[in-house]
This record gives C-alpha cells, structure tokens and sequence, in this order.
C-alpha cells in the first residue's frame, strides 16, 4: 500500500529561493518577507477602484439595456416580418389606375351610390367606423368591415377565409355589397360611364374586355398598392429606437403571454384559422347579441365551431369596432378579452396599455392613392365630399 502523499510533496514545483520553509510535519514555518506597501499606493487604488465602480455603474448599464433590445429585436424579427414600401413604378399602371376609378366609383353599383370605399374608409383604417355597413341593396352587412390596407398579402380573404384572392373578392362583391342581380350587369354600367377606353388599354389582348373577370382584376391590381409600412418596420430593420419604450414592453408582453403564438408574420395574422373563445365562450366578454358559428357554417365539421381567420393587427388602432361581429368599440377592452378568452389571463390595465401602445407602432401612413380619382365622363367626383354627404340608402 502506497503511503498518502503529503502535503508539502505538492511544494516539489516551488523554487528555491521560494522564501520559505517546510517542516516535518508538513507544515509552512516562515515566508519570505516582502516590503511594506507605501501608503500613496493604497490612496491610489482606492480612488482606482472607486473610479471603476462609477465606470460600471454607468457603462455595464447601458451595455446591458442594448442587449435586452438587441434580444428583443432579435425575437420579433423570428416572429414577424416587414412590410414592404409602395414603388413608384407600381402605381403608373394602366391596371392599378383602372382598379383606382373602380374601387372609388359609386356609379358602379345596383343604386348608383355605393362604392367599395364607402365600406372602407381611410379614416377608419381601411375599413368601416360601424359593426355592420349598409350595402347597395340598403342591407346590413353580416359581418364587421375589414382593413383592405395590406389585405392581398394573405392568403385567403375575410373572416371566414371564404375568398381566395383580391379578384375572388372583388367579382364576388358585385352581387354581395354591390347589389347587382348578376355579376354581368356590371358590363352596361361600366360601358355607361365611359370605362371602355380604360378596359382596352389595361387588357390590350382582350377583344371583350369590359367583364367581371377583368374588374375583378383591376380591383386587385389596385388593391395590392394599398400596403402602409410602419414604425414597426423600422424597428424590425434594425431601428430600435422607432419604438418607444413602453412599446417596446408592450412587444415583449406580446410576445411573452403569447399573442404571437397567433398573431405572427408580415401581418401579425391573416393567415390561420382558430376558434374564437378556447377558453370560455366568446359572446360571454364580447356580449355579442348573436353567436356566430364562423367557419362550421359552410364545413360543418365540429372543430370548426366558432373558428375565425386570426385577424391581422396591422392598422387595428384605426379599425374599430372591433371581431367579426364589431361588438367590441375600444381596442384596450378588445386586448383585455383576447387575453382572457384565448390565454386565459388577465392582465392589468398596465399591461394593456403597453399592448395597446406597441399595437399603435403598426399604424402605417394612408396611401397616397387612397383618394378620390377622376372618373371618366365625370369632372366632379362624389367621393371628394365628405363622407356625411354620400347619398347612402339606409
Ligand atoms: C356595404 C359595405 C361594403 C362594400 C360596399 C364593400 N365591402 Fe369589402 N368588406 C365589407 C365587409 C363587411 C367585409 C367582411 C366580410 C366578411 O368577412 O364576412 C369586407 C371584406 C373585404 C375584404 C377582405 C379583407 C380581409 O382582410 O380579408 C376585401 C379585400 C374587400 N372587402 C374589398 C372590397 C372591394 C374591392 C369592394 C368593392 C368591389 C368592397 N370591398 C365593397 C364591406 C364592404
Ligand atoms: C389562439 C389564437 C389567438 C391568440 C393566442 C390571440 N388571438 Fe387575437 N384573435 C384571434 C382570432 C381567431 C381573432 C378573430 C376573432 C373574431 O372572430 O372576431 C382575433 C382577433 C383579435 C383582435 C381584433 C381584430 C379585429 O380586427 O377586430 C385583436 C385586437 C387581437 N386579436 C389581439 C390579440 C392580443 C393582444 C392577444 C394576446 C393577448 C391575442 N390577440 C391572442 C386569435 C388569437
């Protein structure tokens, strides 16, 4: 058996002139001794020391604010994506000019007095100020008008995702909002009101041009110009600071809770299905007078039951009311009831506010072509007056 190694036989390794020495016993019985320090040098390396502390009491800070937002930049760019600016070049063409007249033309309906902005007004974010519109047969909508602003970069429409493109939309609208018995007793009308020039050159192939499949077109032509980047946008390039710092807790809020489990991509929404009220039955918060069945009514498949297209939140400060029915009027009481419905959380009027504050970084500017156009055969455009003034049936 080998004996234990002792404590000195680790000192092996010192040097010679180590000062030292080691007894017997393994003990240290004297070091070398070494000068005493002047007292000049311990003033110094207190007011050294003192120094660094101020150093780090101001610098480590700032350095680590950076990277909890570097951290934070870093998730949301994982979770959401941007928006792209409107090119110039996209908006000189013969098609987005036509879609232009059309969109805005309320000649272009059964009574002559509805347009398609007329539901989806710039001052209401690109949708309507009412849970439910008046349509050109004088009927209210069934339900809540949407946002058309950056609509066409989902893939399906409305809040049932019953549309499957902006042209889909569009030719269907003539019998829906539009109130035409059918989709070709829109040819006359738009014959009527001088559109045949505008037809020939923005389908130069097409010896019939003046047809529902072509307006569909050109509506959607059009209705693609109609994105509004945000200061969001710019926070997710990189620009931290286009956010303030309440939204920037209100983000991370969004994230954390898990909103964004959800509400994800370019839009935060407007591309999955989900059932509105997993936690407790919807209309119990929205108050809702009906209960709308949502996507079952045309699959009648039972997990279909009370599921709607997540709805996109880009504009959603200005799109009030708010859900698929408008029961809801302030955004705050709409945040308060998704986290209780959907996450089964109650936040506090804090945290609401820090959501509502982040939800307003992604109002984007109204399009410069969300205005009035000139339509042919018409200097005057009805459209120019205010809204007040639209001779709309009710
Ligand atoms: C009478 C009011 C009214 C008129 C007029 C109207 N809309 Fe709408 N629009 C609505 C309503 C309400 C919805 C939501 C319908 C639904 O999901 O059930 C909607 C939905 C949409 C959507 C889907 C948005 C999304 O995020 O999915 C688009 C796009 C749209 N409308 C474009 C148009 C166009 C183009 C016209 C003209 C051809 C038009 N609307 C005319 C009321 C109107
Ligand atoms: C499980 C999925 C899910 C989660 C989680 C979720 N939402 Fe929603 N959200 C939806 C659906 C679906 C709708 C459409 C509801 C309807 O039919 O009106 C919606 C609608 C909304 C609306 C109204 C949109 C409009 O145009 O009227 C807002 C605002 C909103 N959500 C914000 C939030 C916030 C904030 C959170 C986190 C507290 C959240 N959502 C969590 C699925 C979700």
């Amino acid at each position: 058996m080998t004996k234990p190694k002792q404590p000195y036989e680790y000192f092996t390794a010192l040097p010679d002139d180590w000062g030292g020495s080691i007894a017997d016993d393994g003990r240290i019985h004297s070091v070398r001794e070494y000068p005493q320090r002047p007292p000049w040098k311990g003033f110094l390396m207190s007011v050294y020391s003192a120094l660094t502390c101020v150093l780090i009491a101001l610098l480590p800070q700032d350095v680590a604010k950076t990277a909890i937002q570097d951290e934070l930049l870093l998730t949301a760019q994982t979770h959401f994506g941007v928006v792209d600016r409107v090119e110039p070049h996209e908006l000189n063409q013969p098609l987005v000019t036509l879609g232009h007249k059309l969109f805005w033309d309320a000649r272009i309906s059964a009574n002559k007095q509805v347009a398609c902005v007329s539901c989806h007004s710039a001052a209401a974010g690109g949708a309507d100020a009412v849970p439910q519109s008046i349509d050109a047969k004088g009927q209210p909508t069934k339900r809540n008008s949407q946002t058309v602003f950056n609509a066409m970069l989902q893939p399906s429409l409305r809040w049932t995702g019953d549309r499957n493109s902006g042209a889909h939309q569009a030719e269907k609208s003539l019998t829906g909002s539009m109130g035409f018995a059918k989709a070709e007793d829109v040819n006359n009308v738009l014959q009527e009101h001088g559109y045949g020039p505008l037809f020939q050159t923005a389908f130069p192939a097409d010896p019939n041009p003046i047809r529902p499949g072509n307006y569909a077109t050109a509506v959607e032509a059009y209705e693609a110009t109609l994105r509004t980047p945000a200061p969001f946008d710019k926070f997710l390039l990189g620009e931290v600071r286009s956010l303030s710092k309440r939204q920037q807790k209100g983000l991370q809020l969004f994230i954390e809770i898990g909103c964004a489990n959800c509400h994800s991509g370019k839009l935060l929404g407007g591309d999955g299905f989900e059932r509105f009220g997993i936690h407790r039955e919807y209309w119990t918060e929205t108050q809702s007078r009906q209960q709308d069945v949502g996507l079952f009514e045309t699959t009648k498949n039972e997990v279909d039951k009370f599921r709607f297209r997540v709805a996109m939140l880009r504009n959603i400060e200005k799109t009030a009311p708010y859900f698929h029915d408008g029961s809801v009027a302030t955004l705050s009481e709409a945040v308060r009831i998704m986290a209780n419905l959907q996450l089964d959380r109650q936040l506090s009027p804090t945290e609401i506010e820090a959501i509502v504050d982040f939800l307003s970084s992604l109002t984007g500017e109204i399009p410069a072509n969300y205005s009035a156009p000139a339509f042919p055969d018409m200097e005057f455009s009805e459209m120019s007056k205010p809204k007040s003034e639209w001779k709309i049936e009710q």
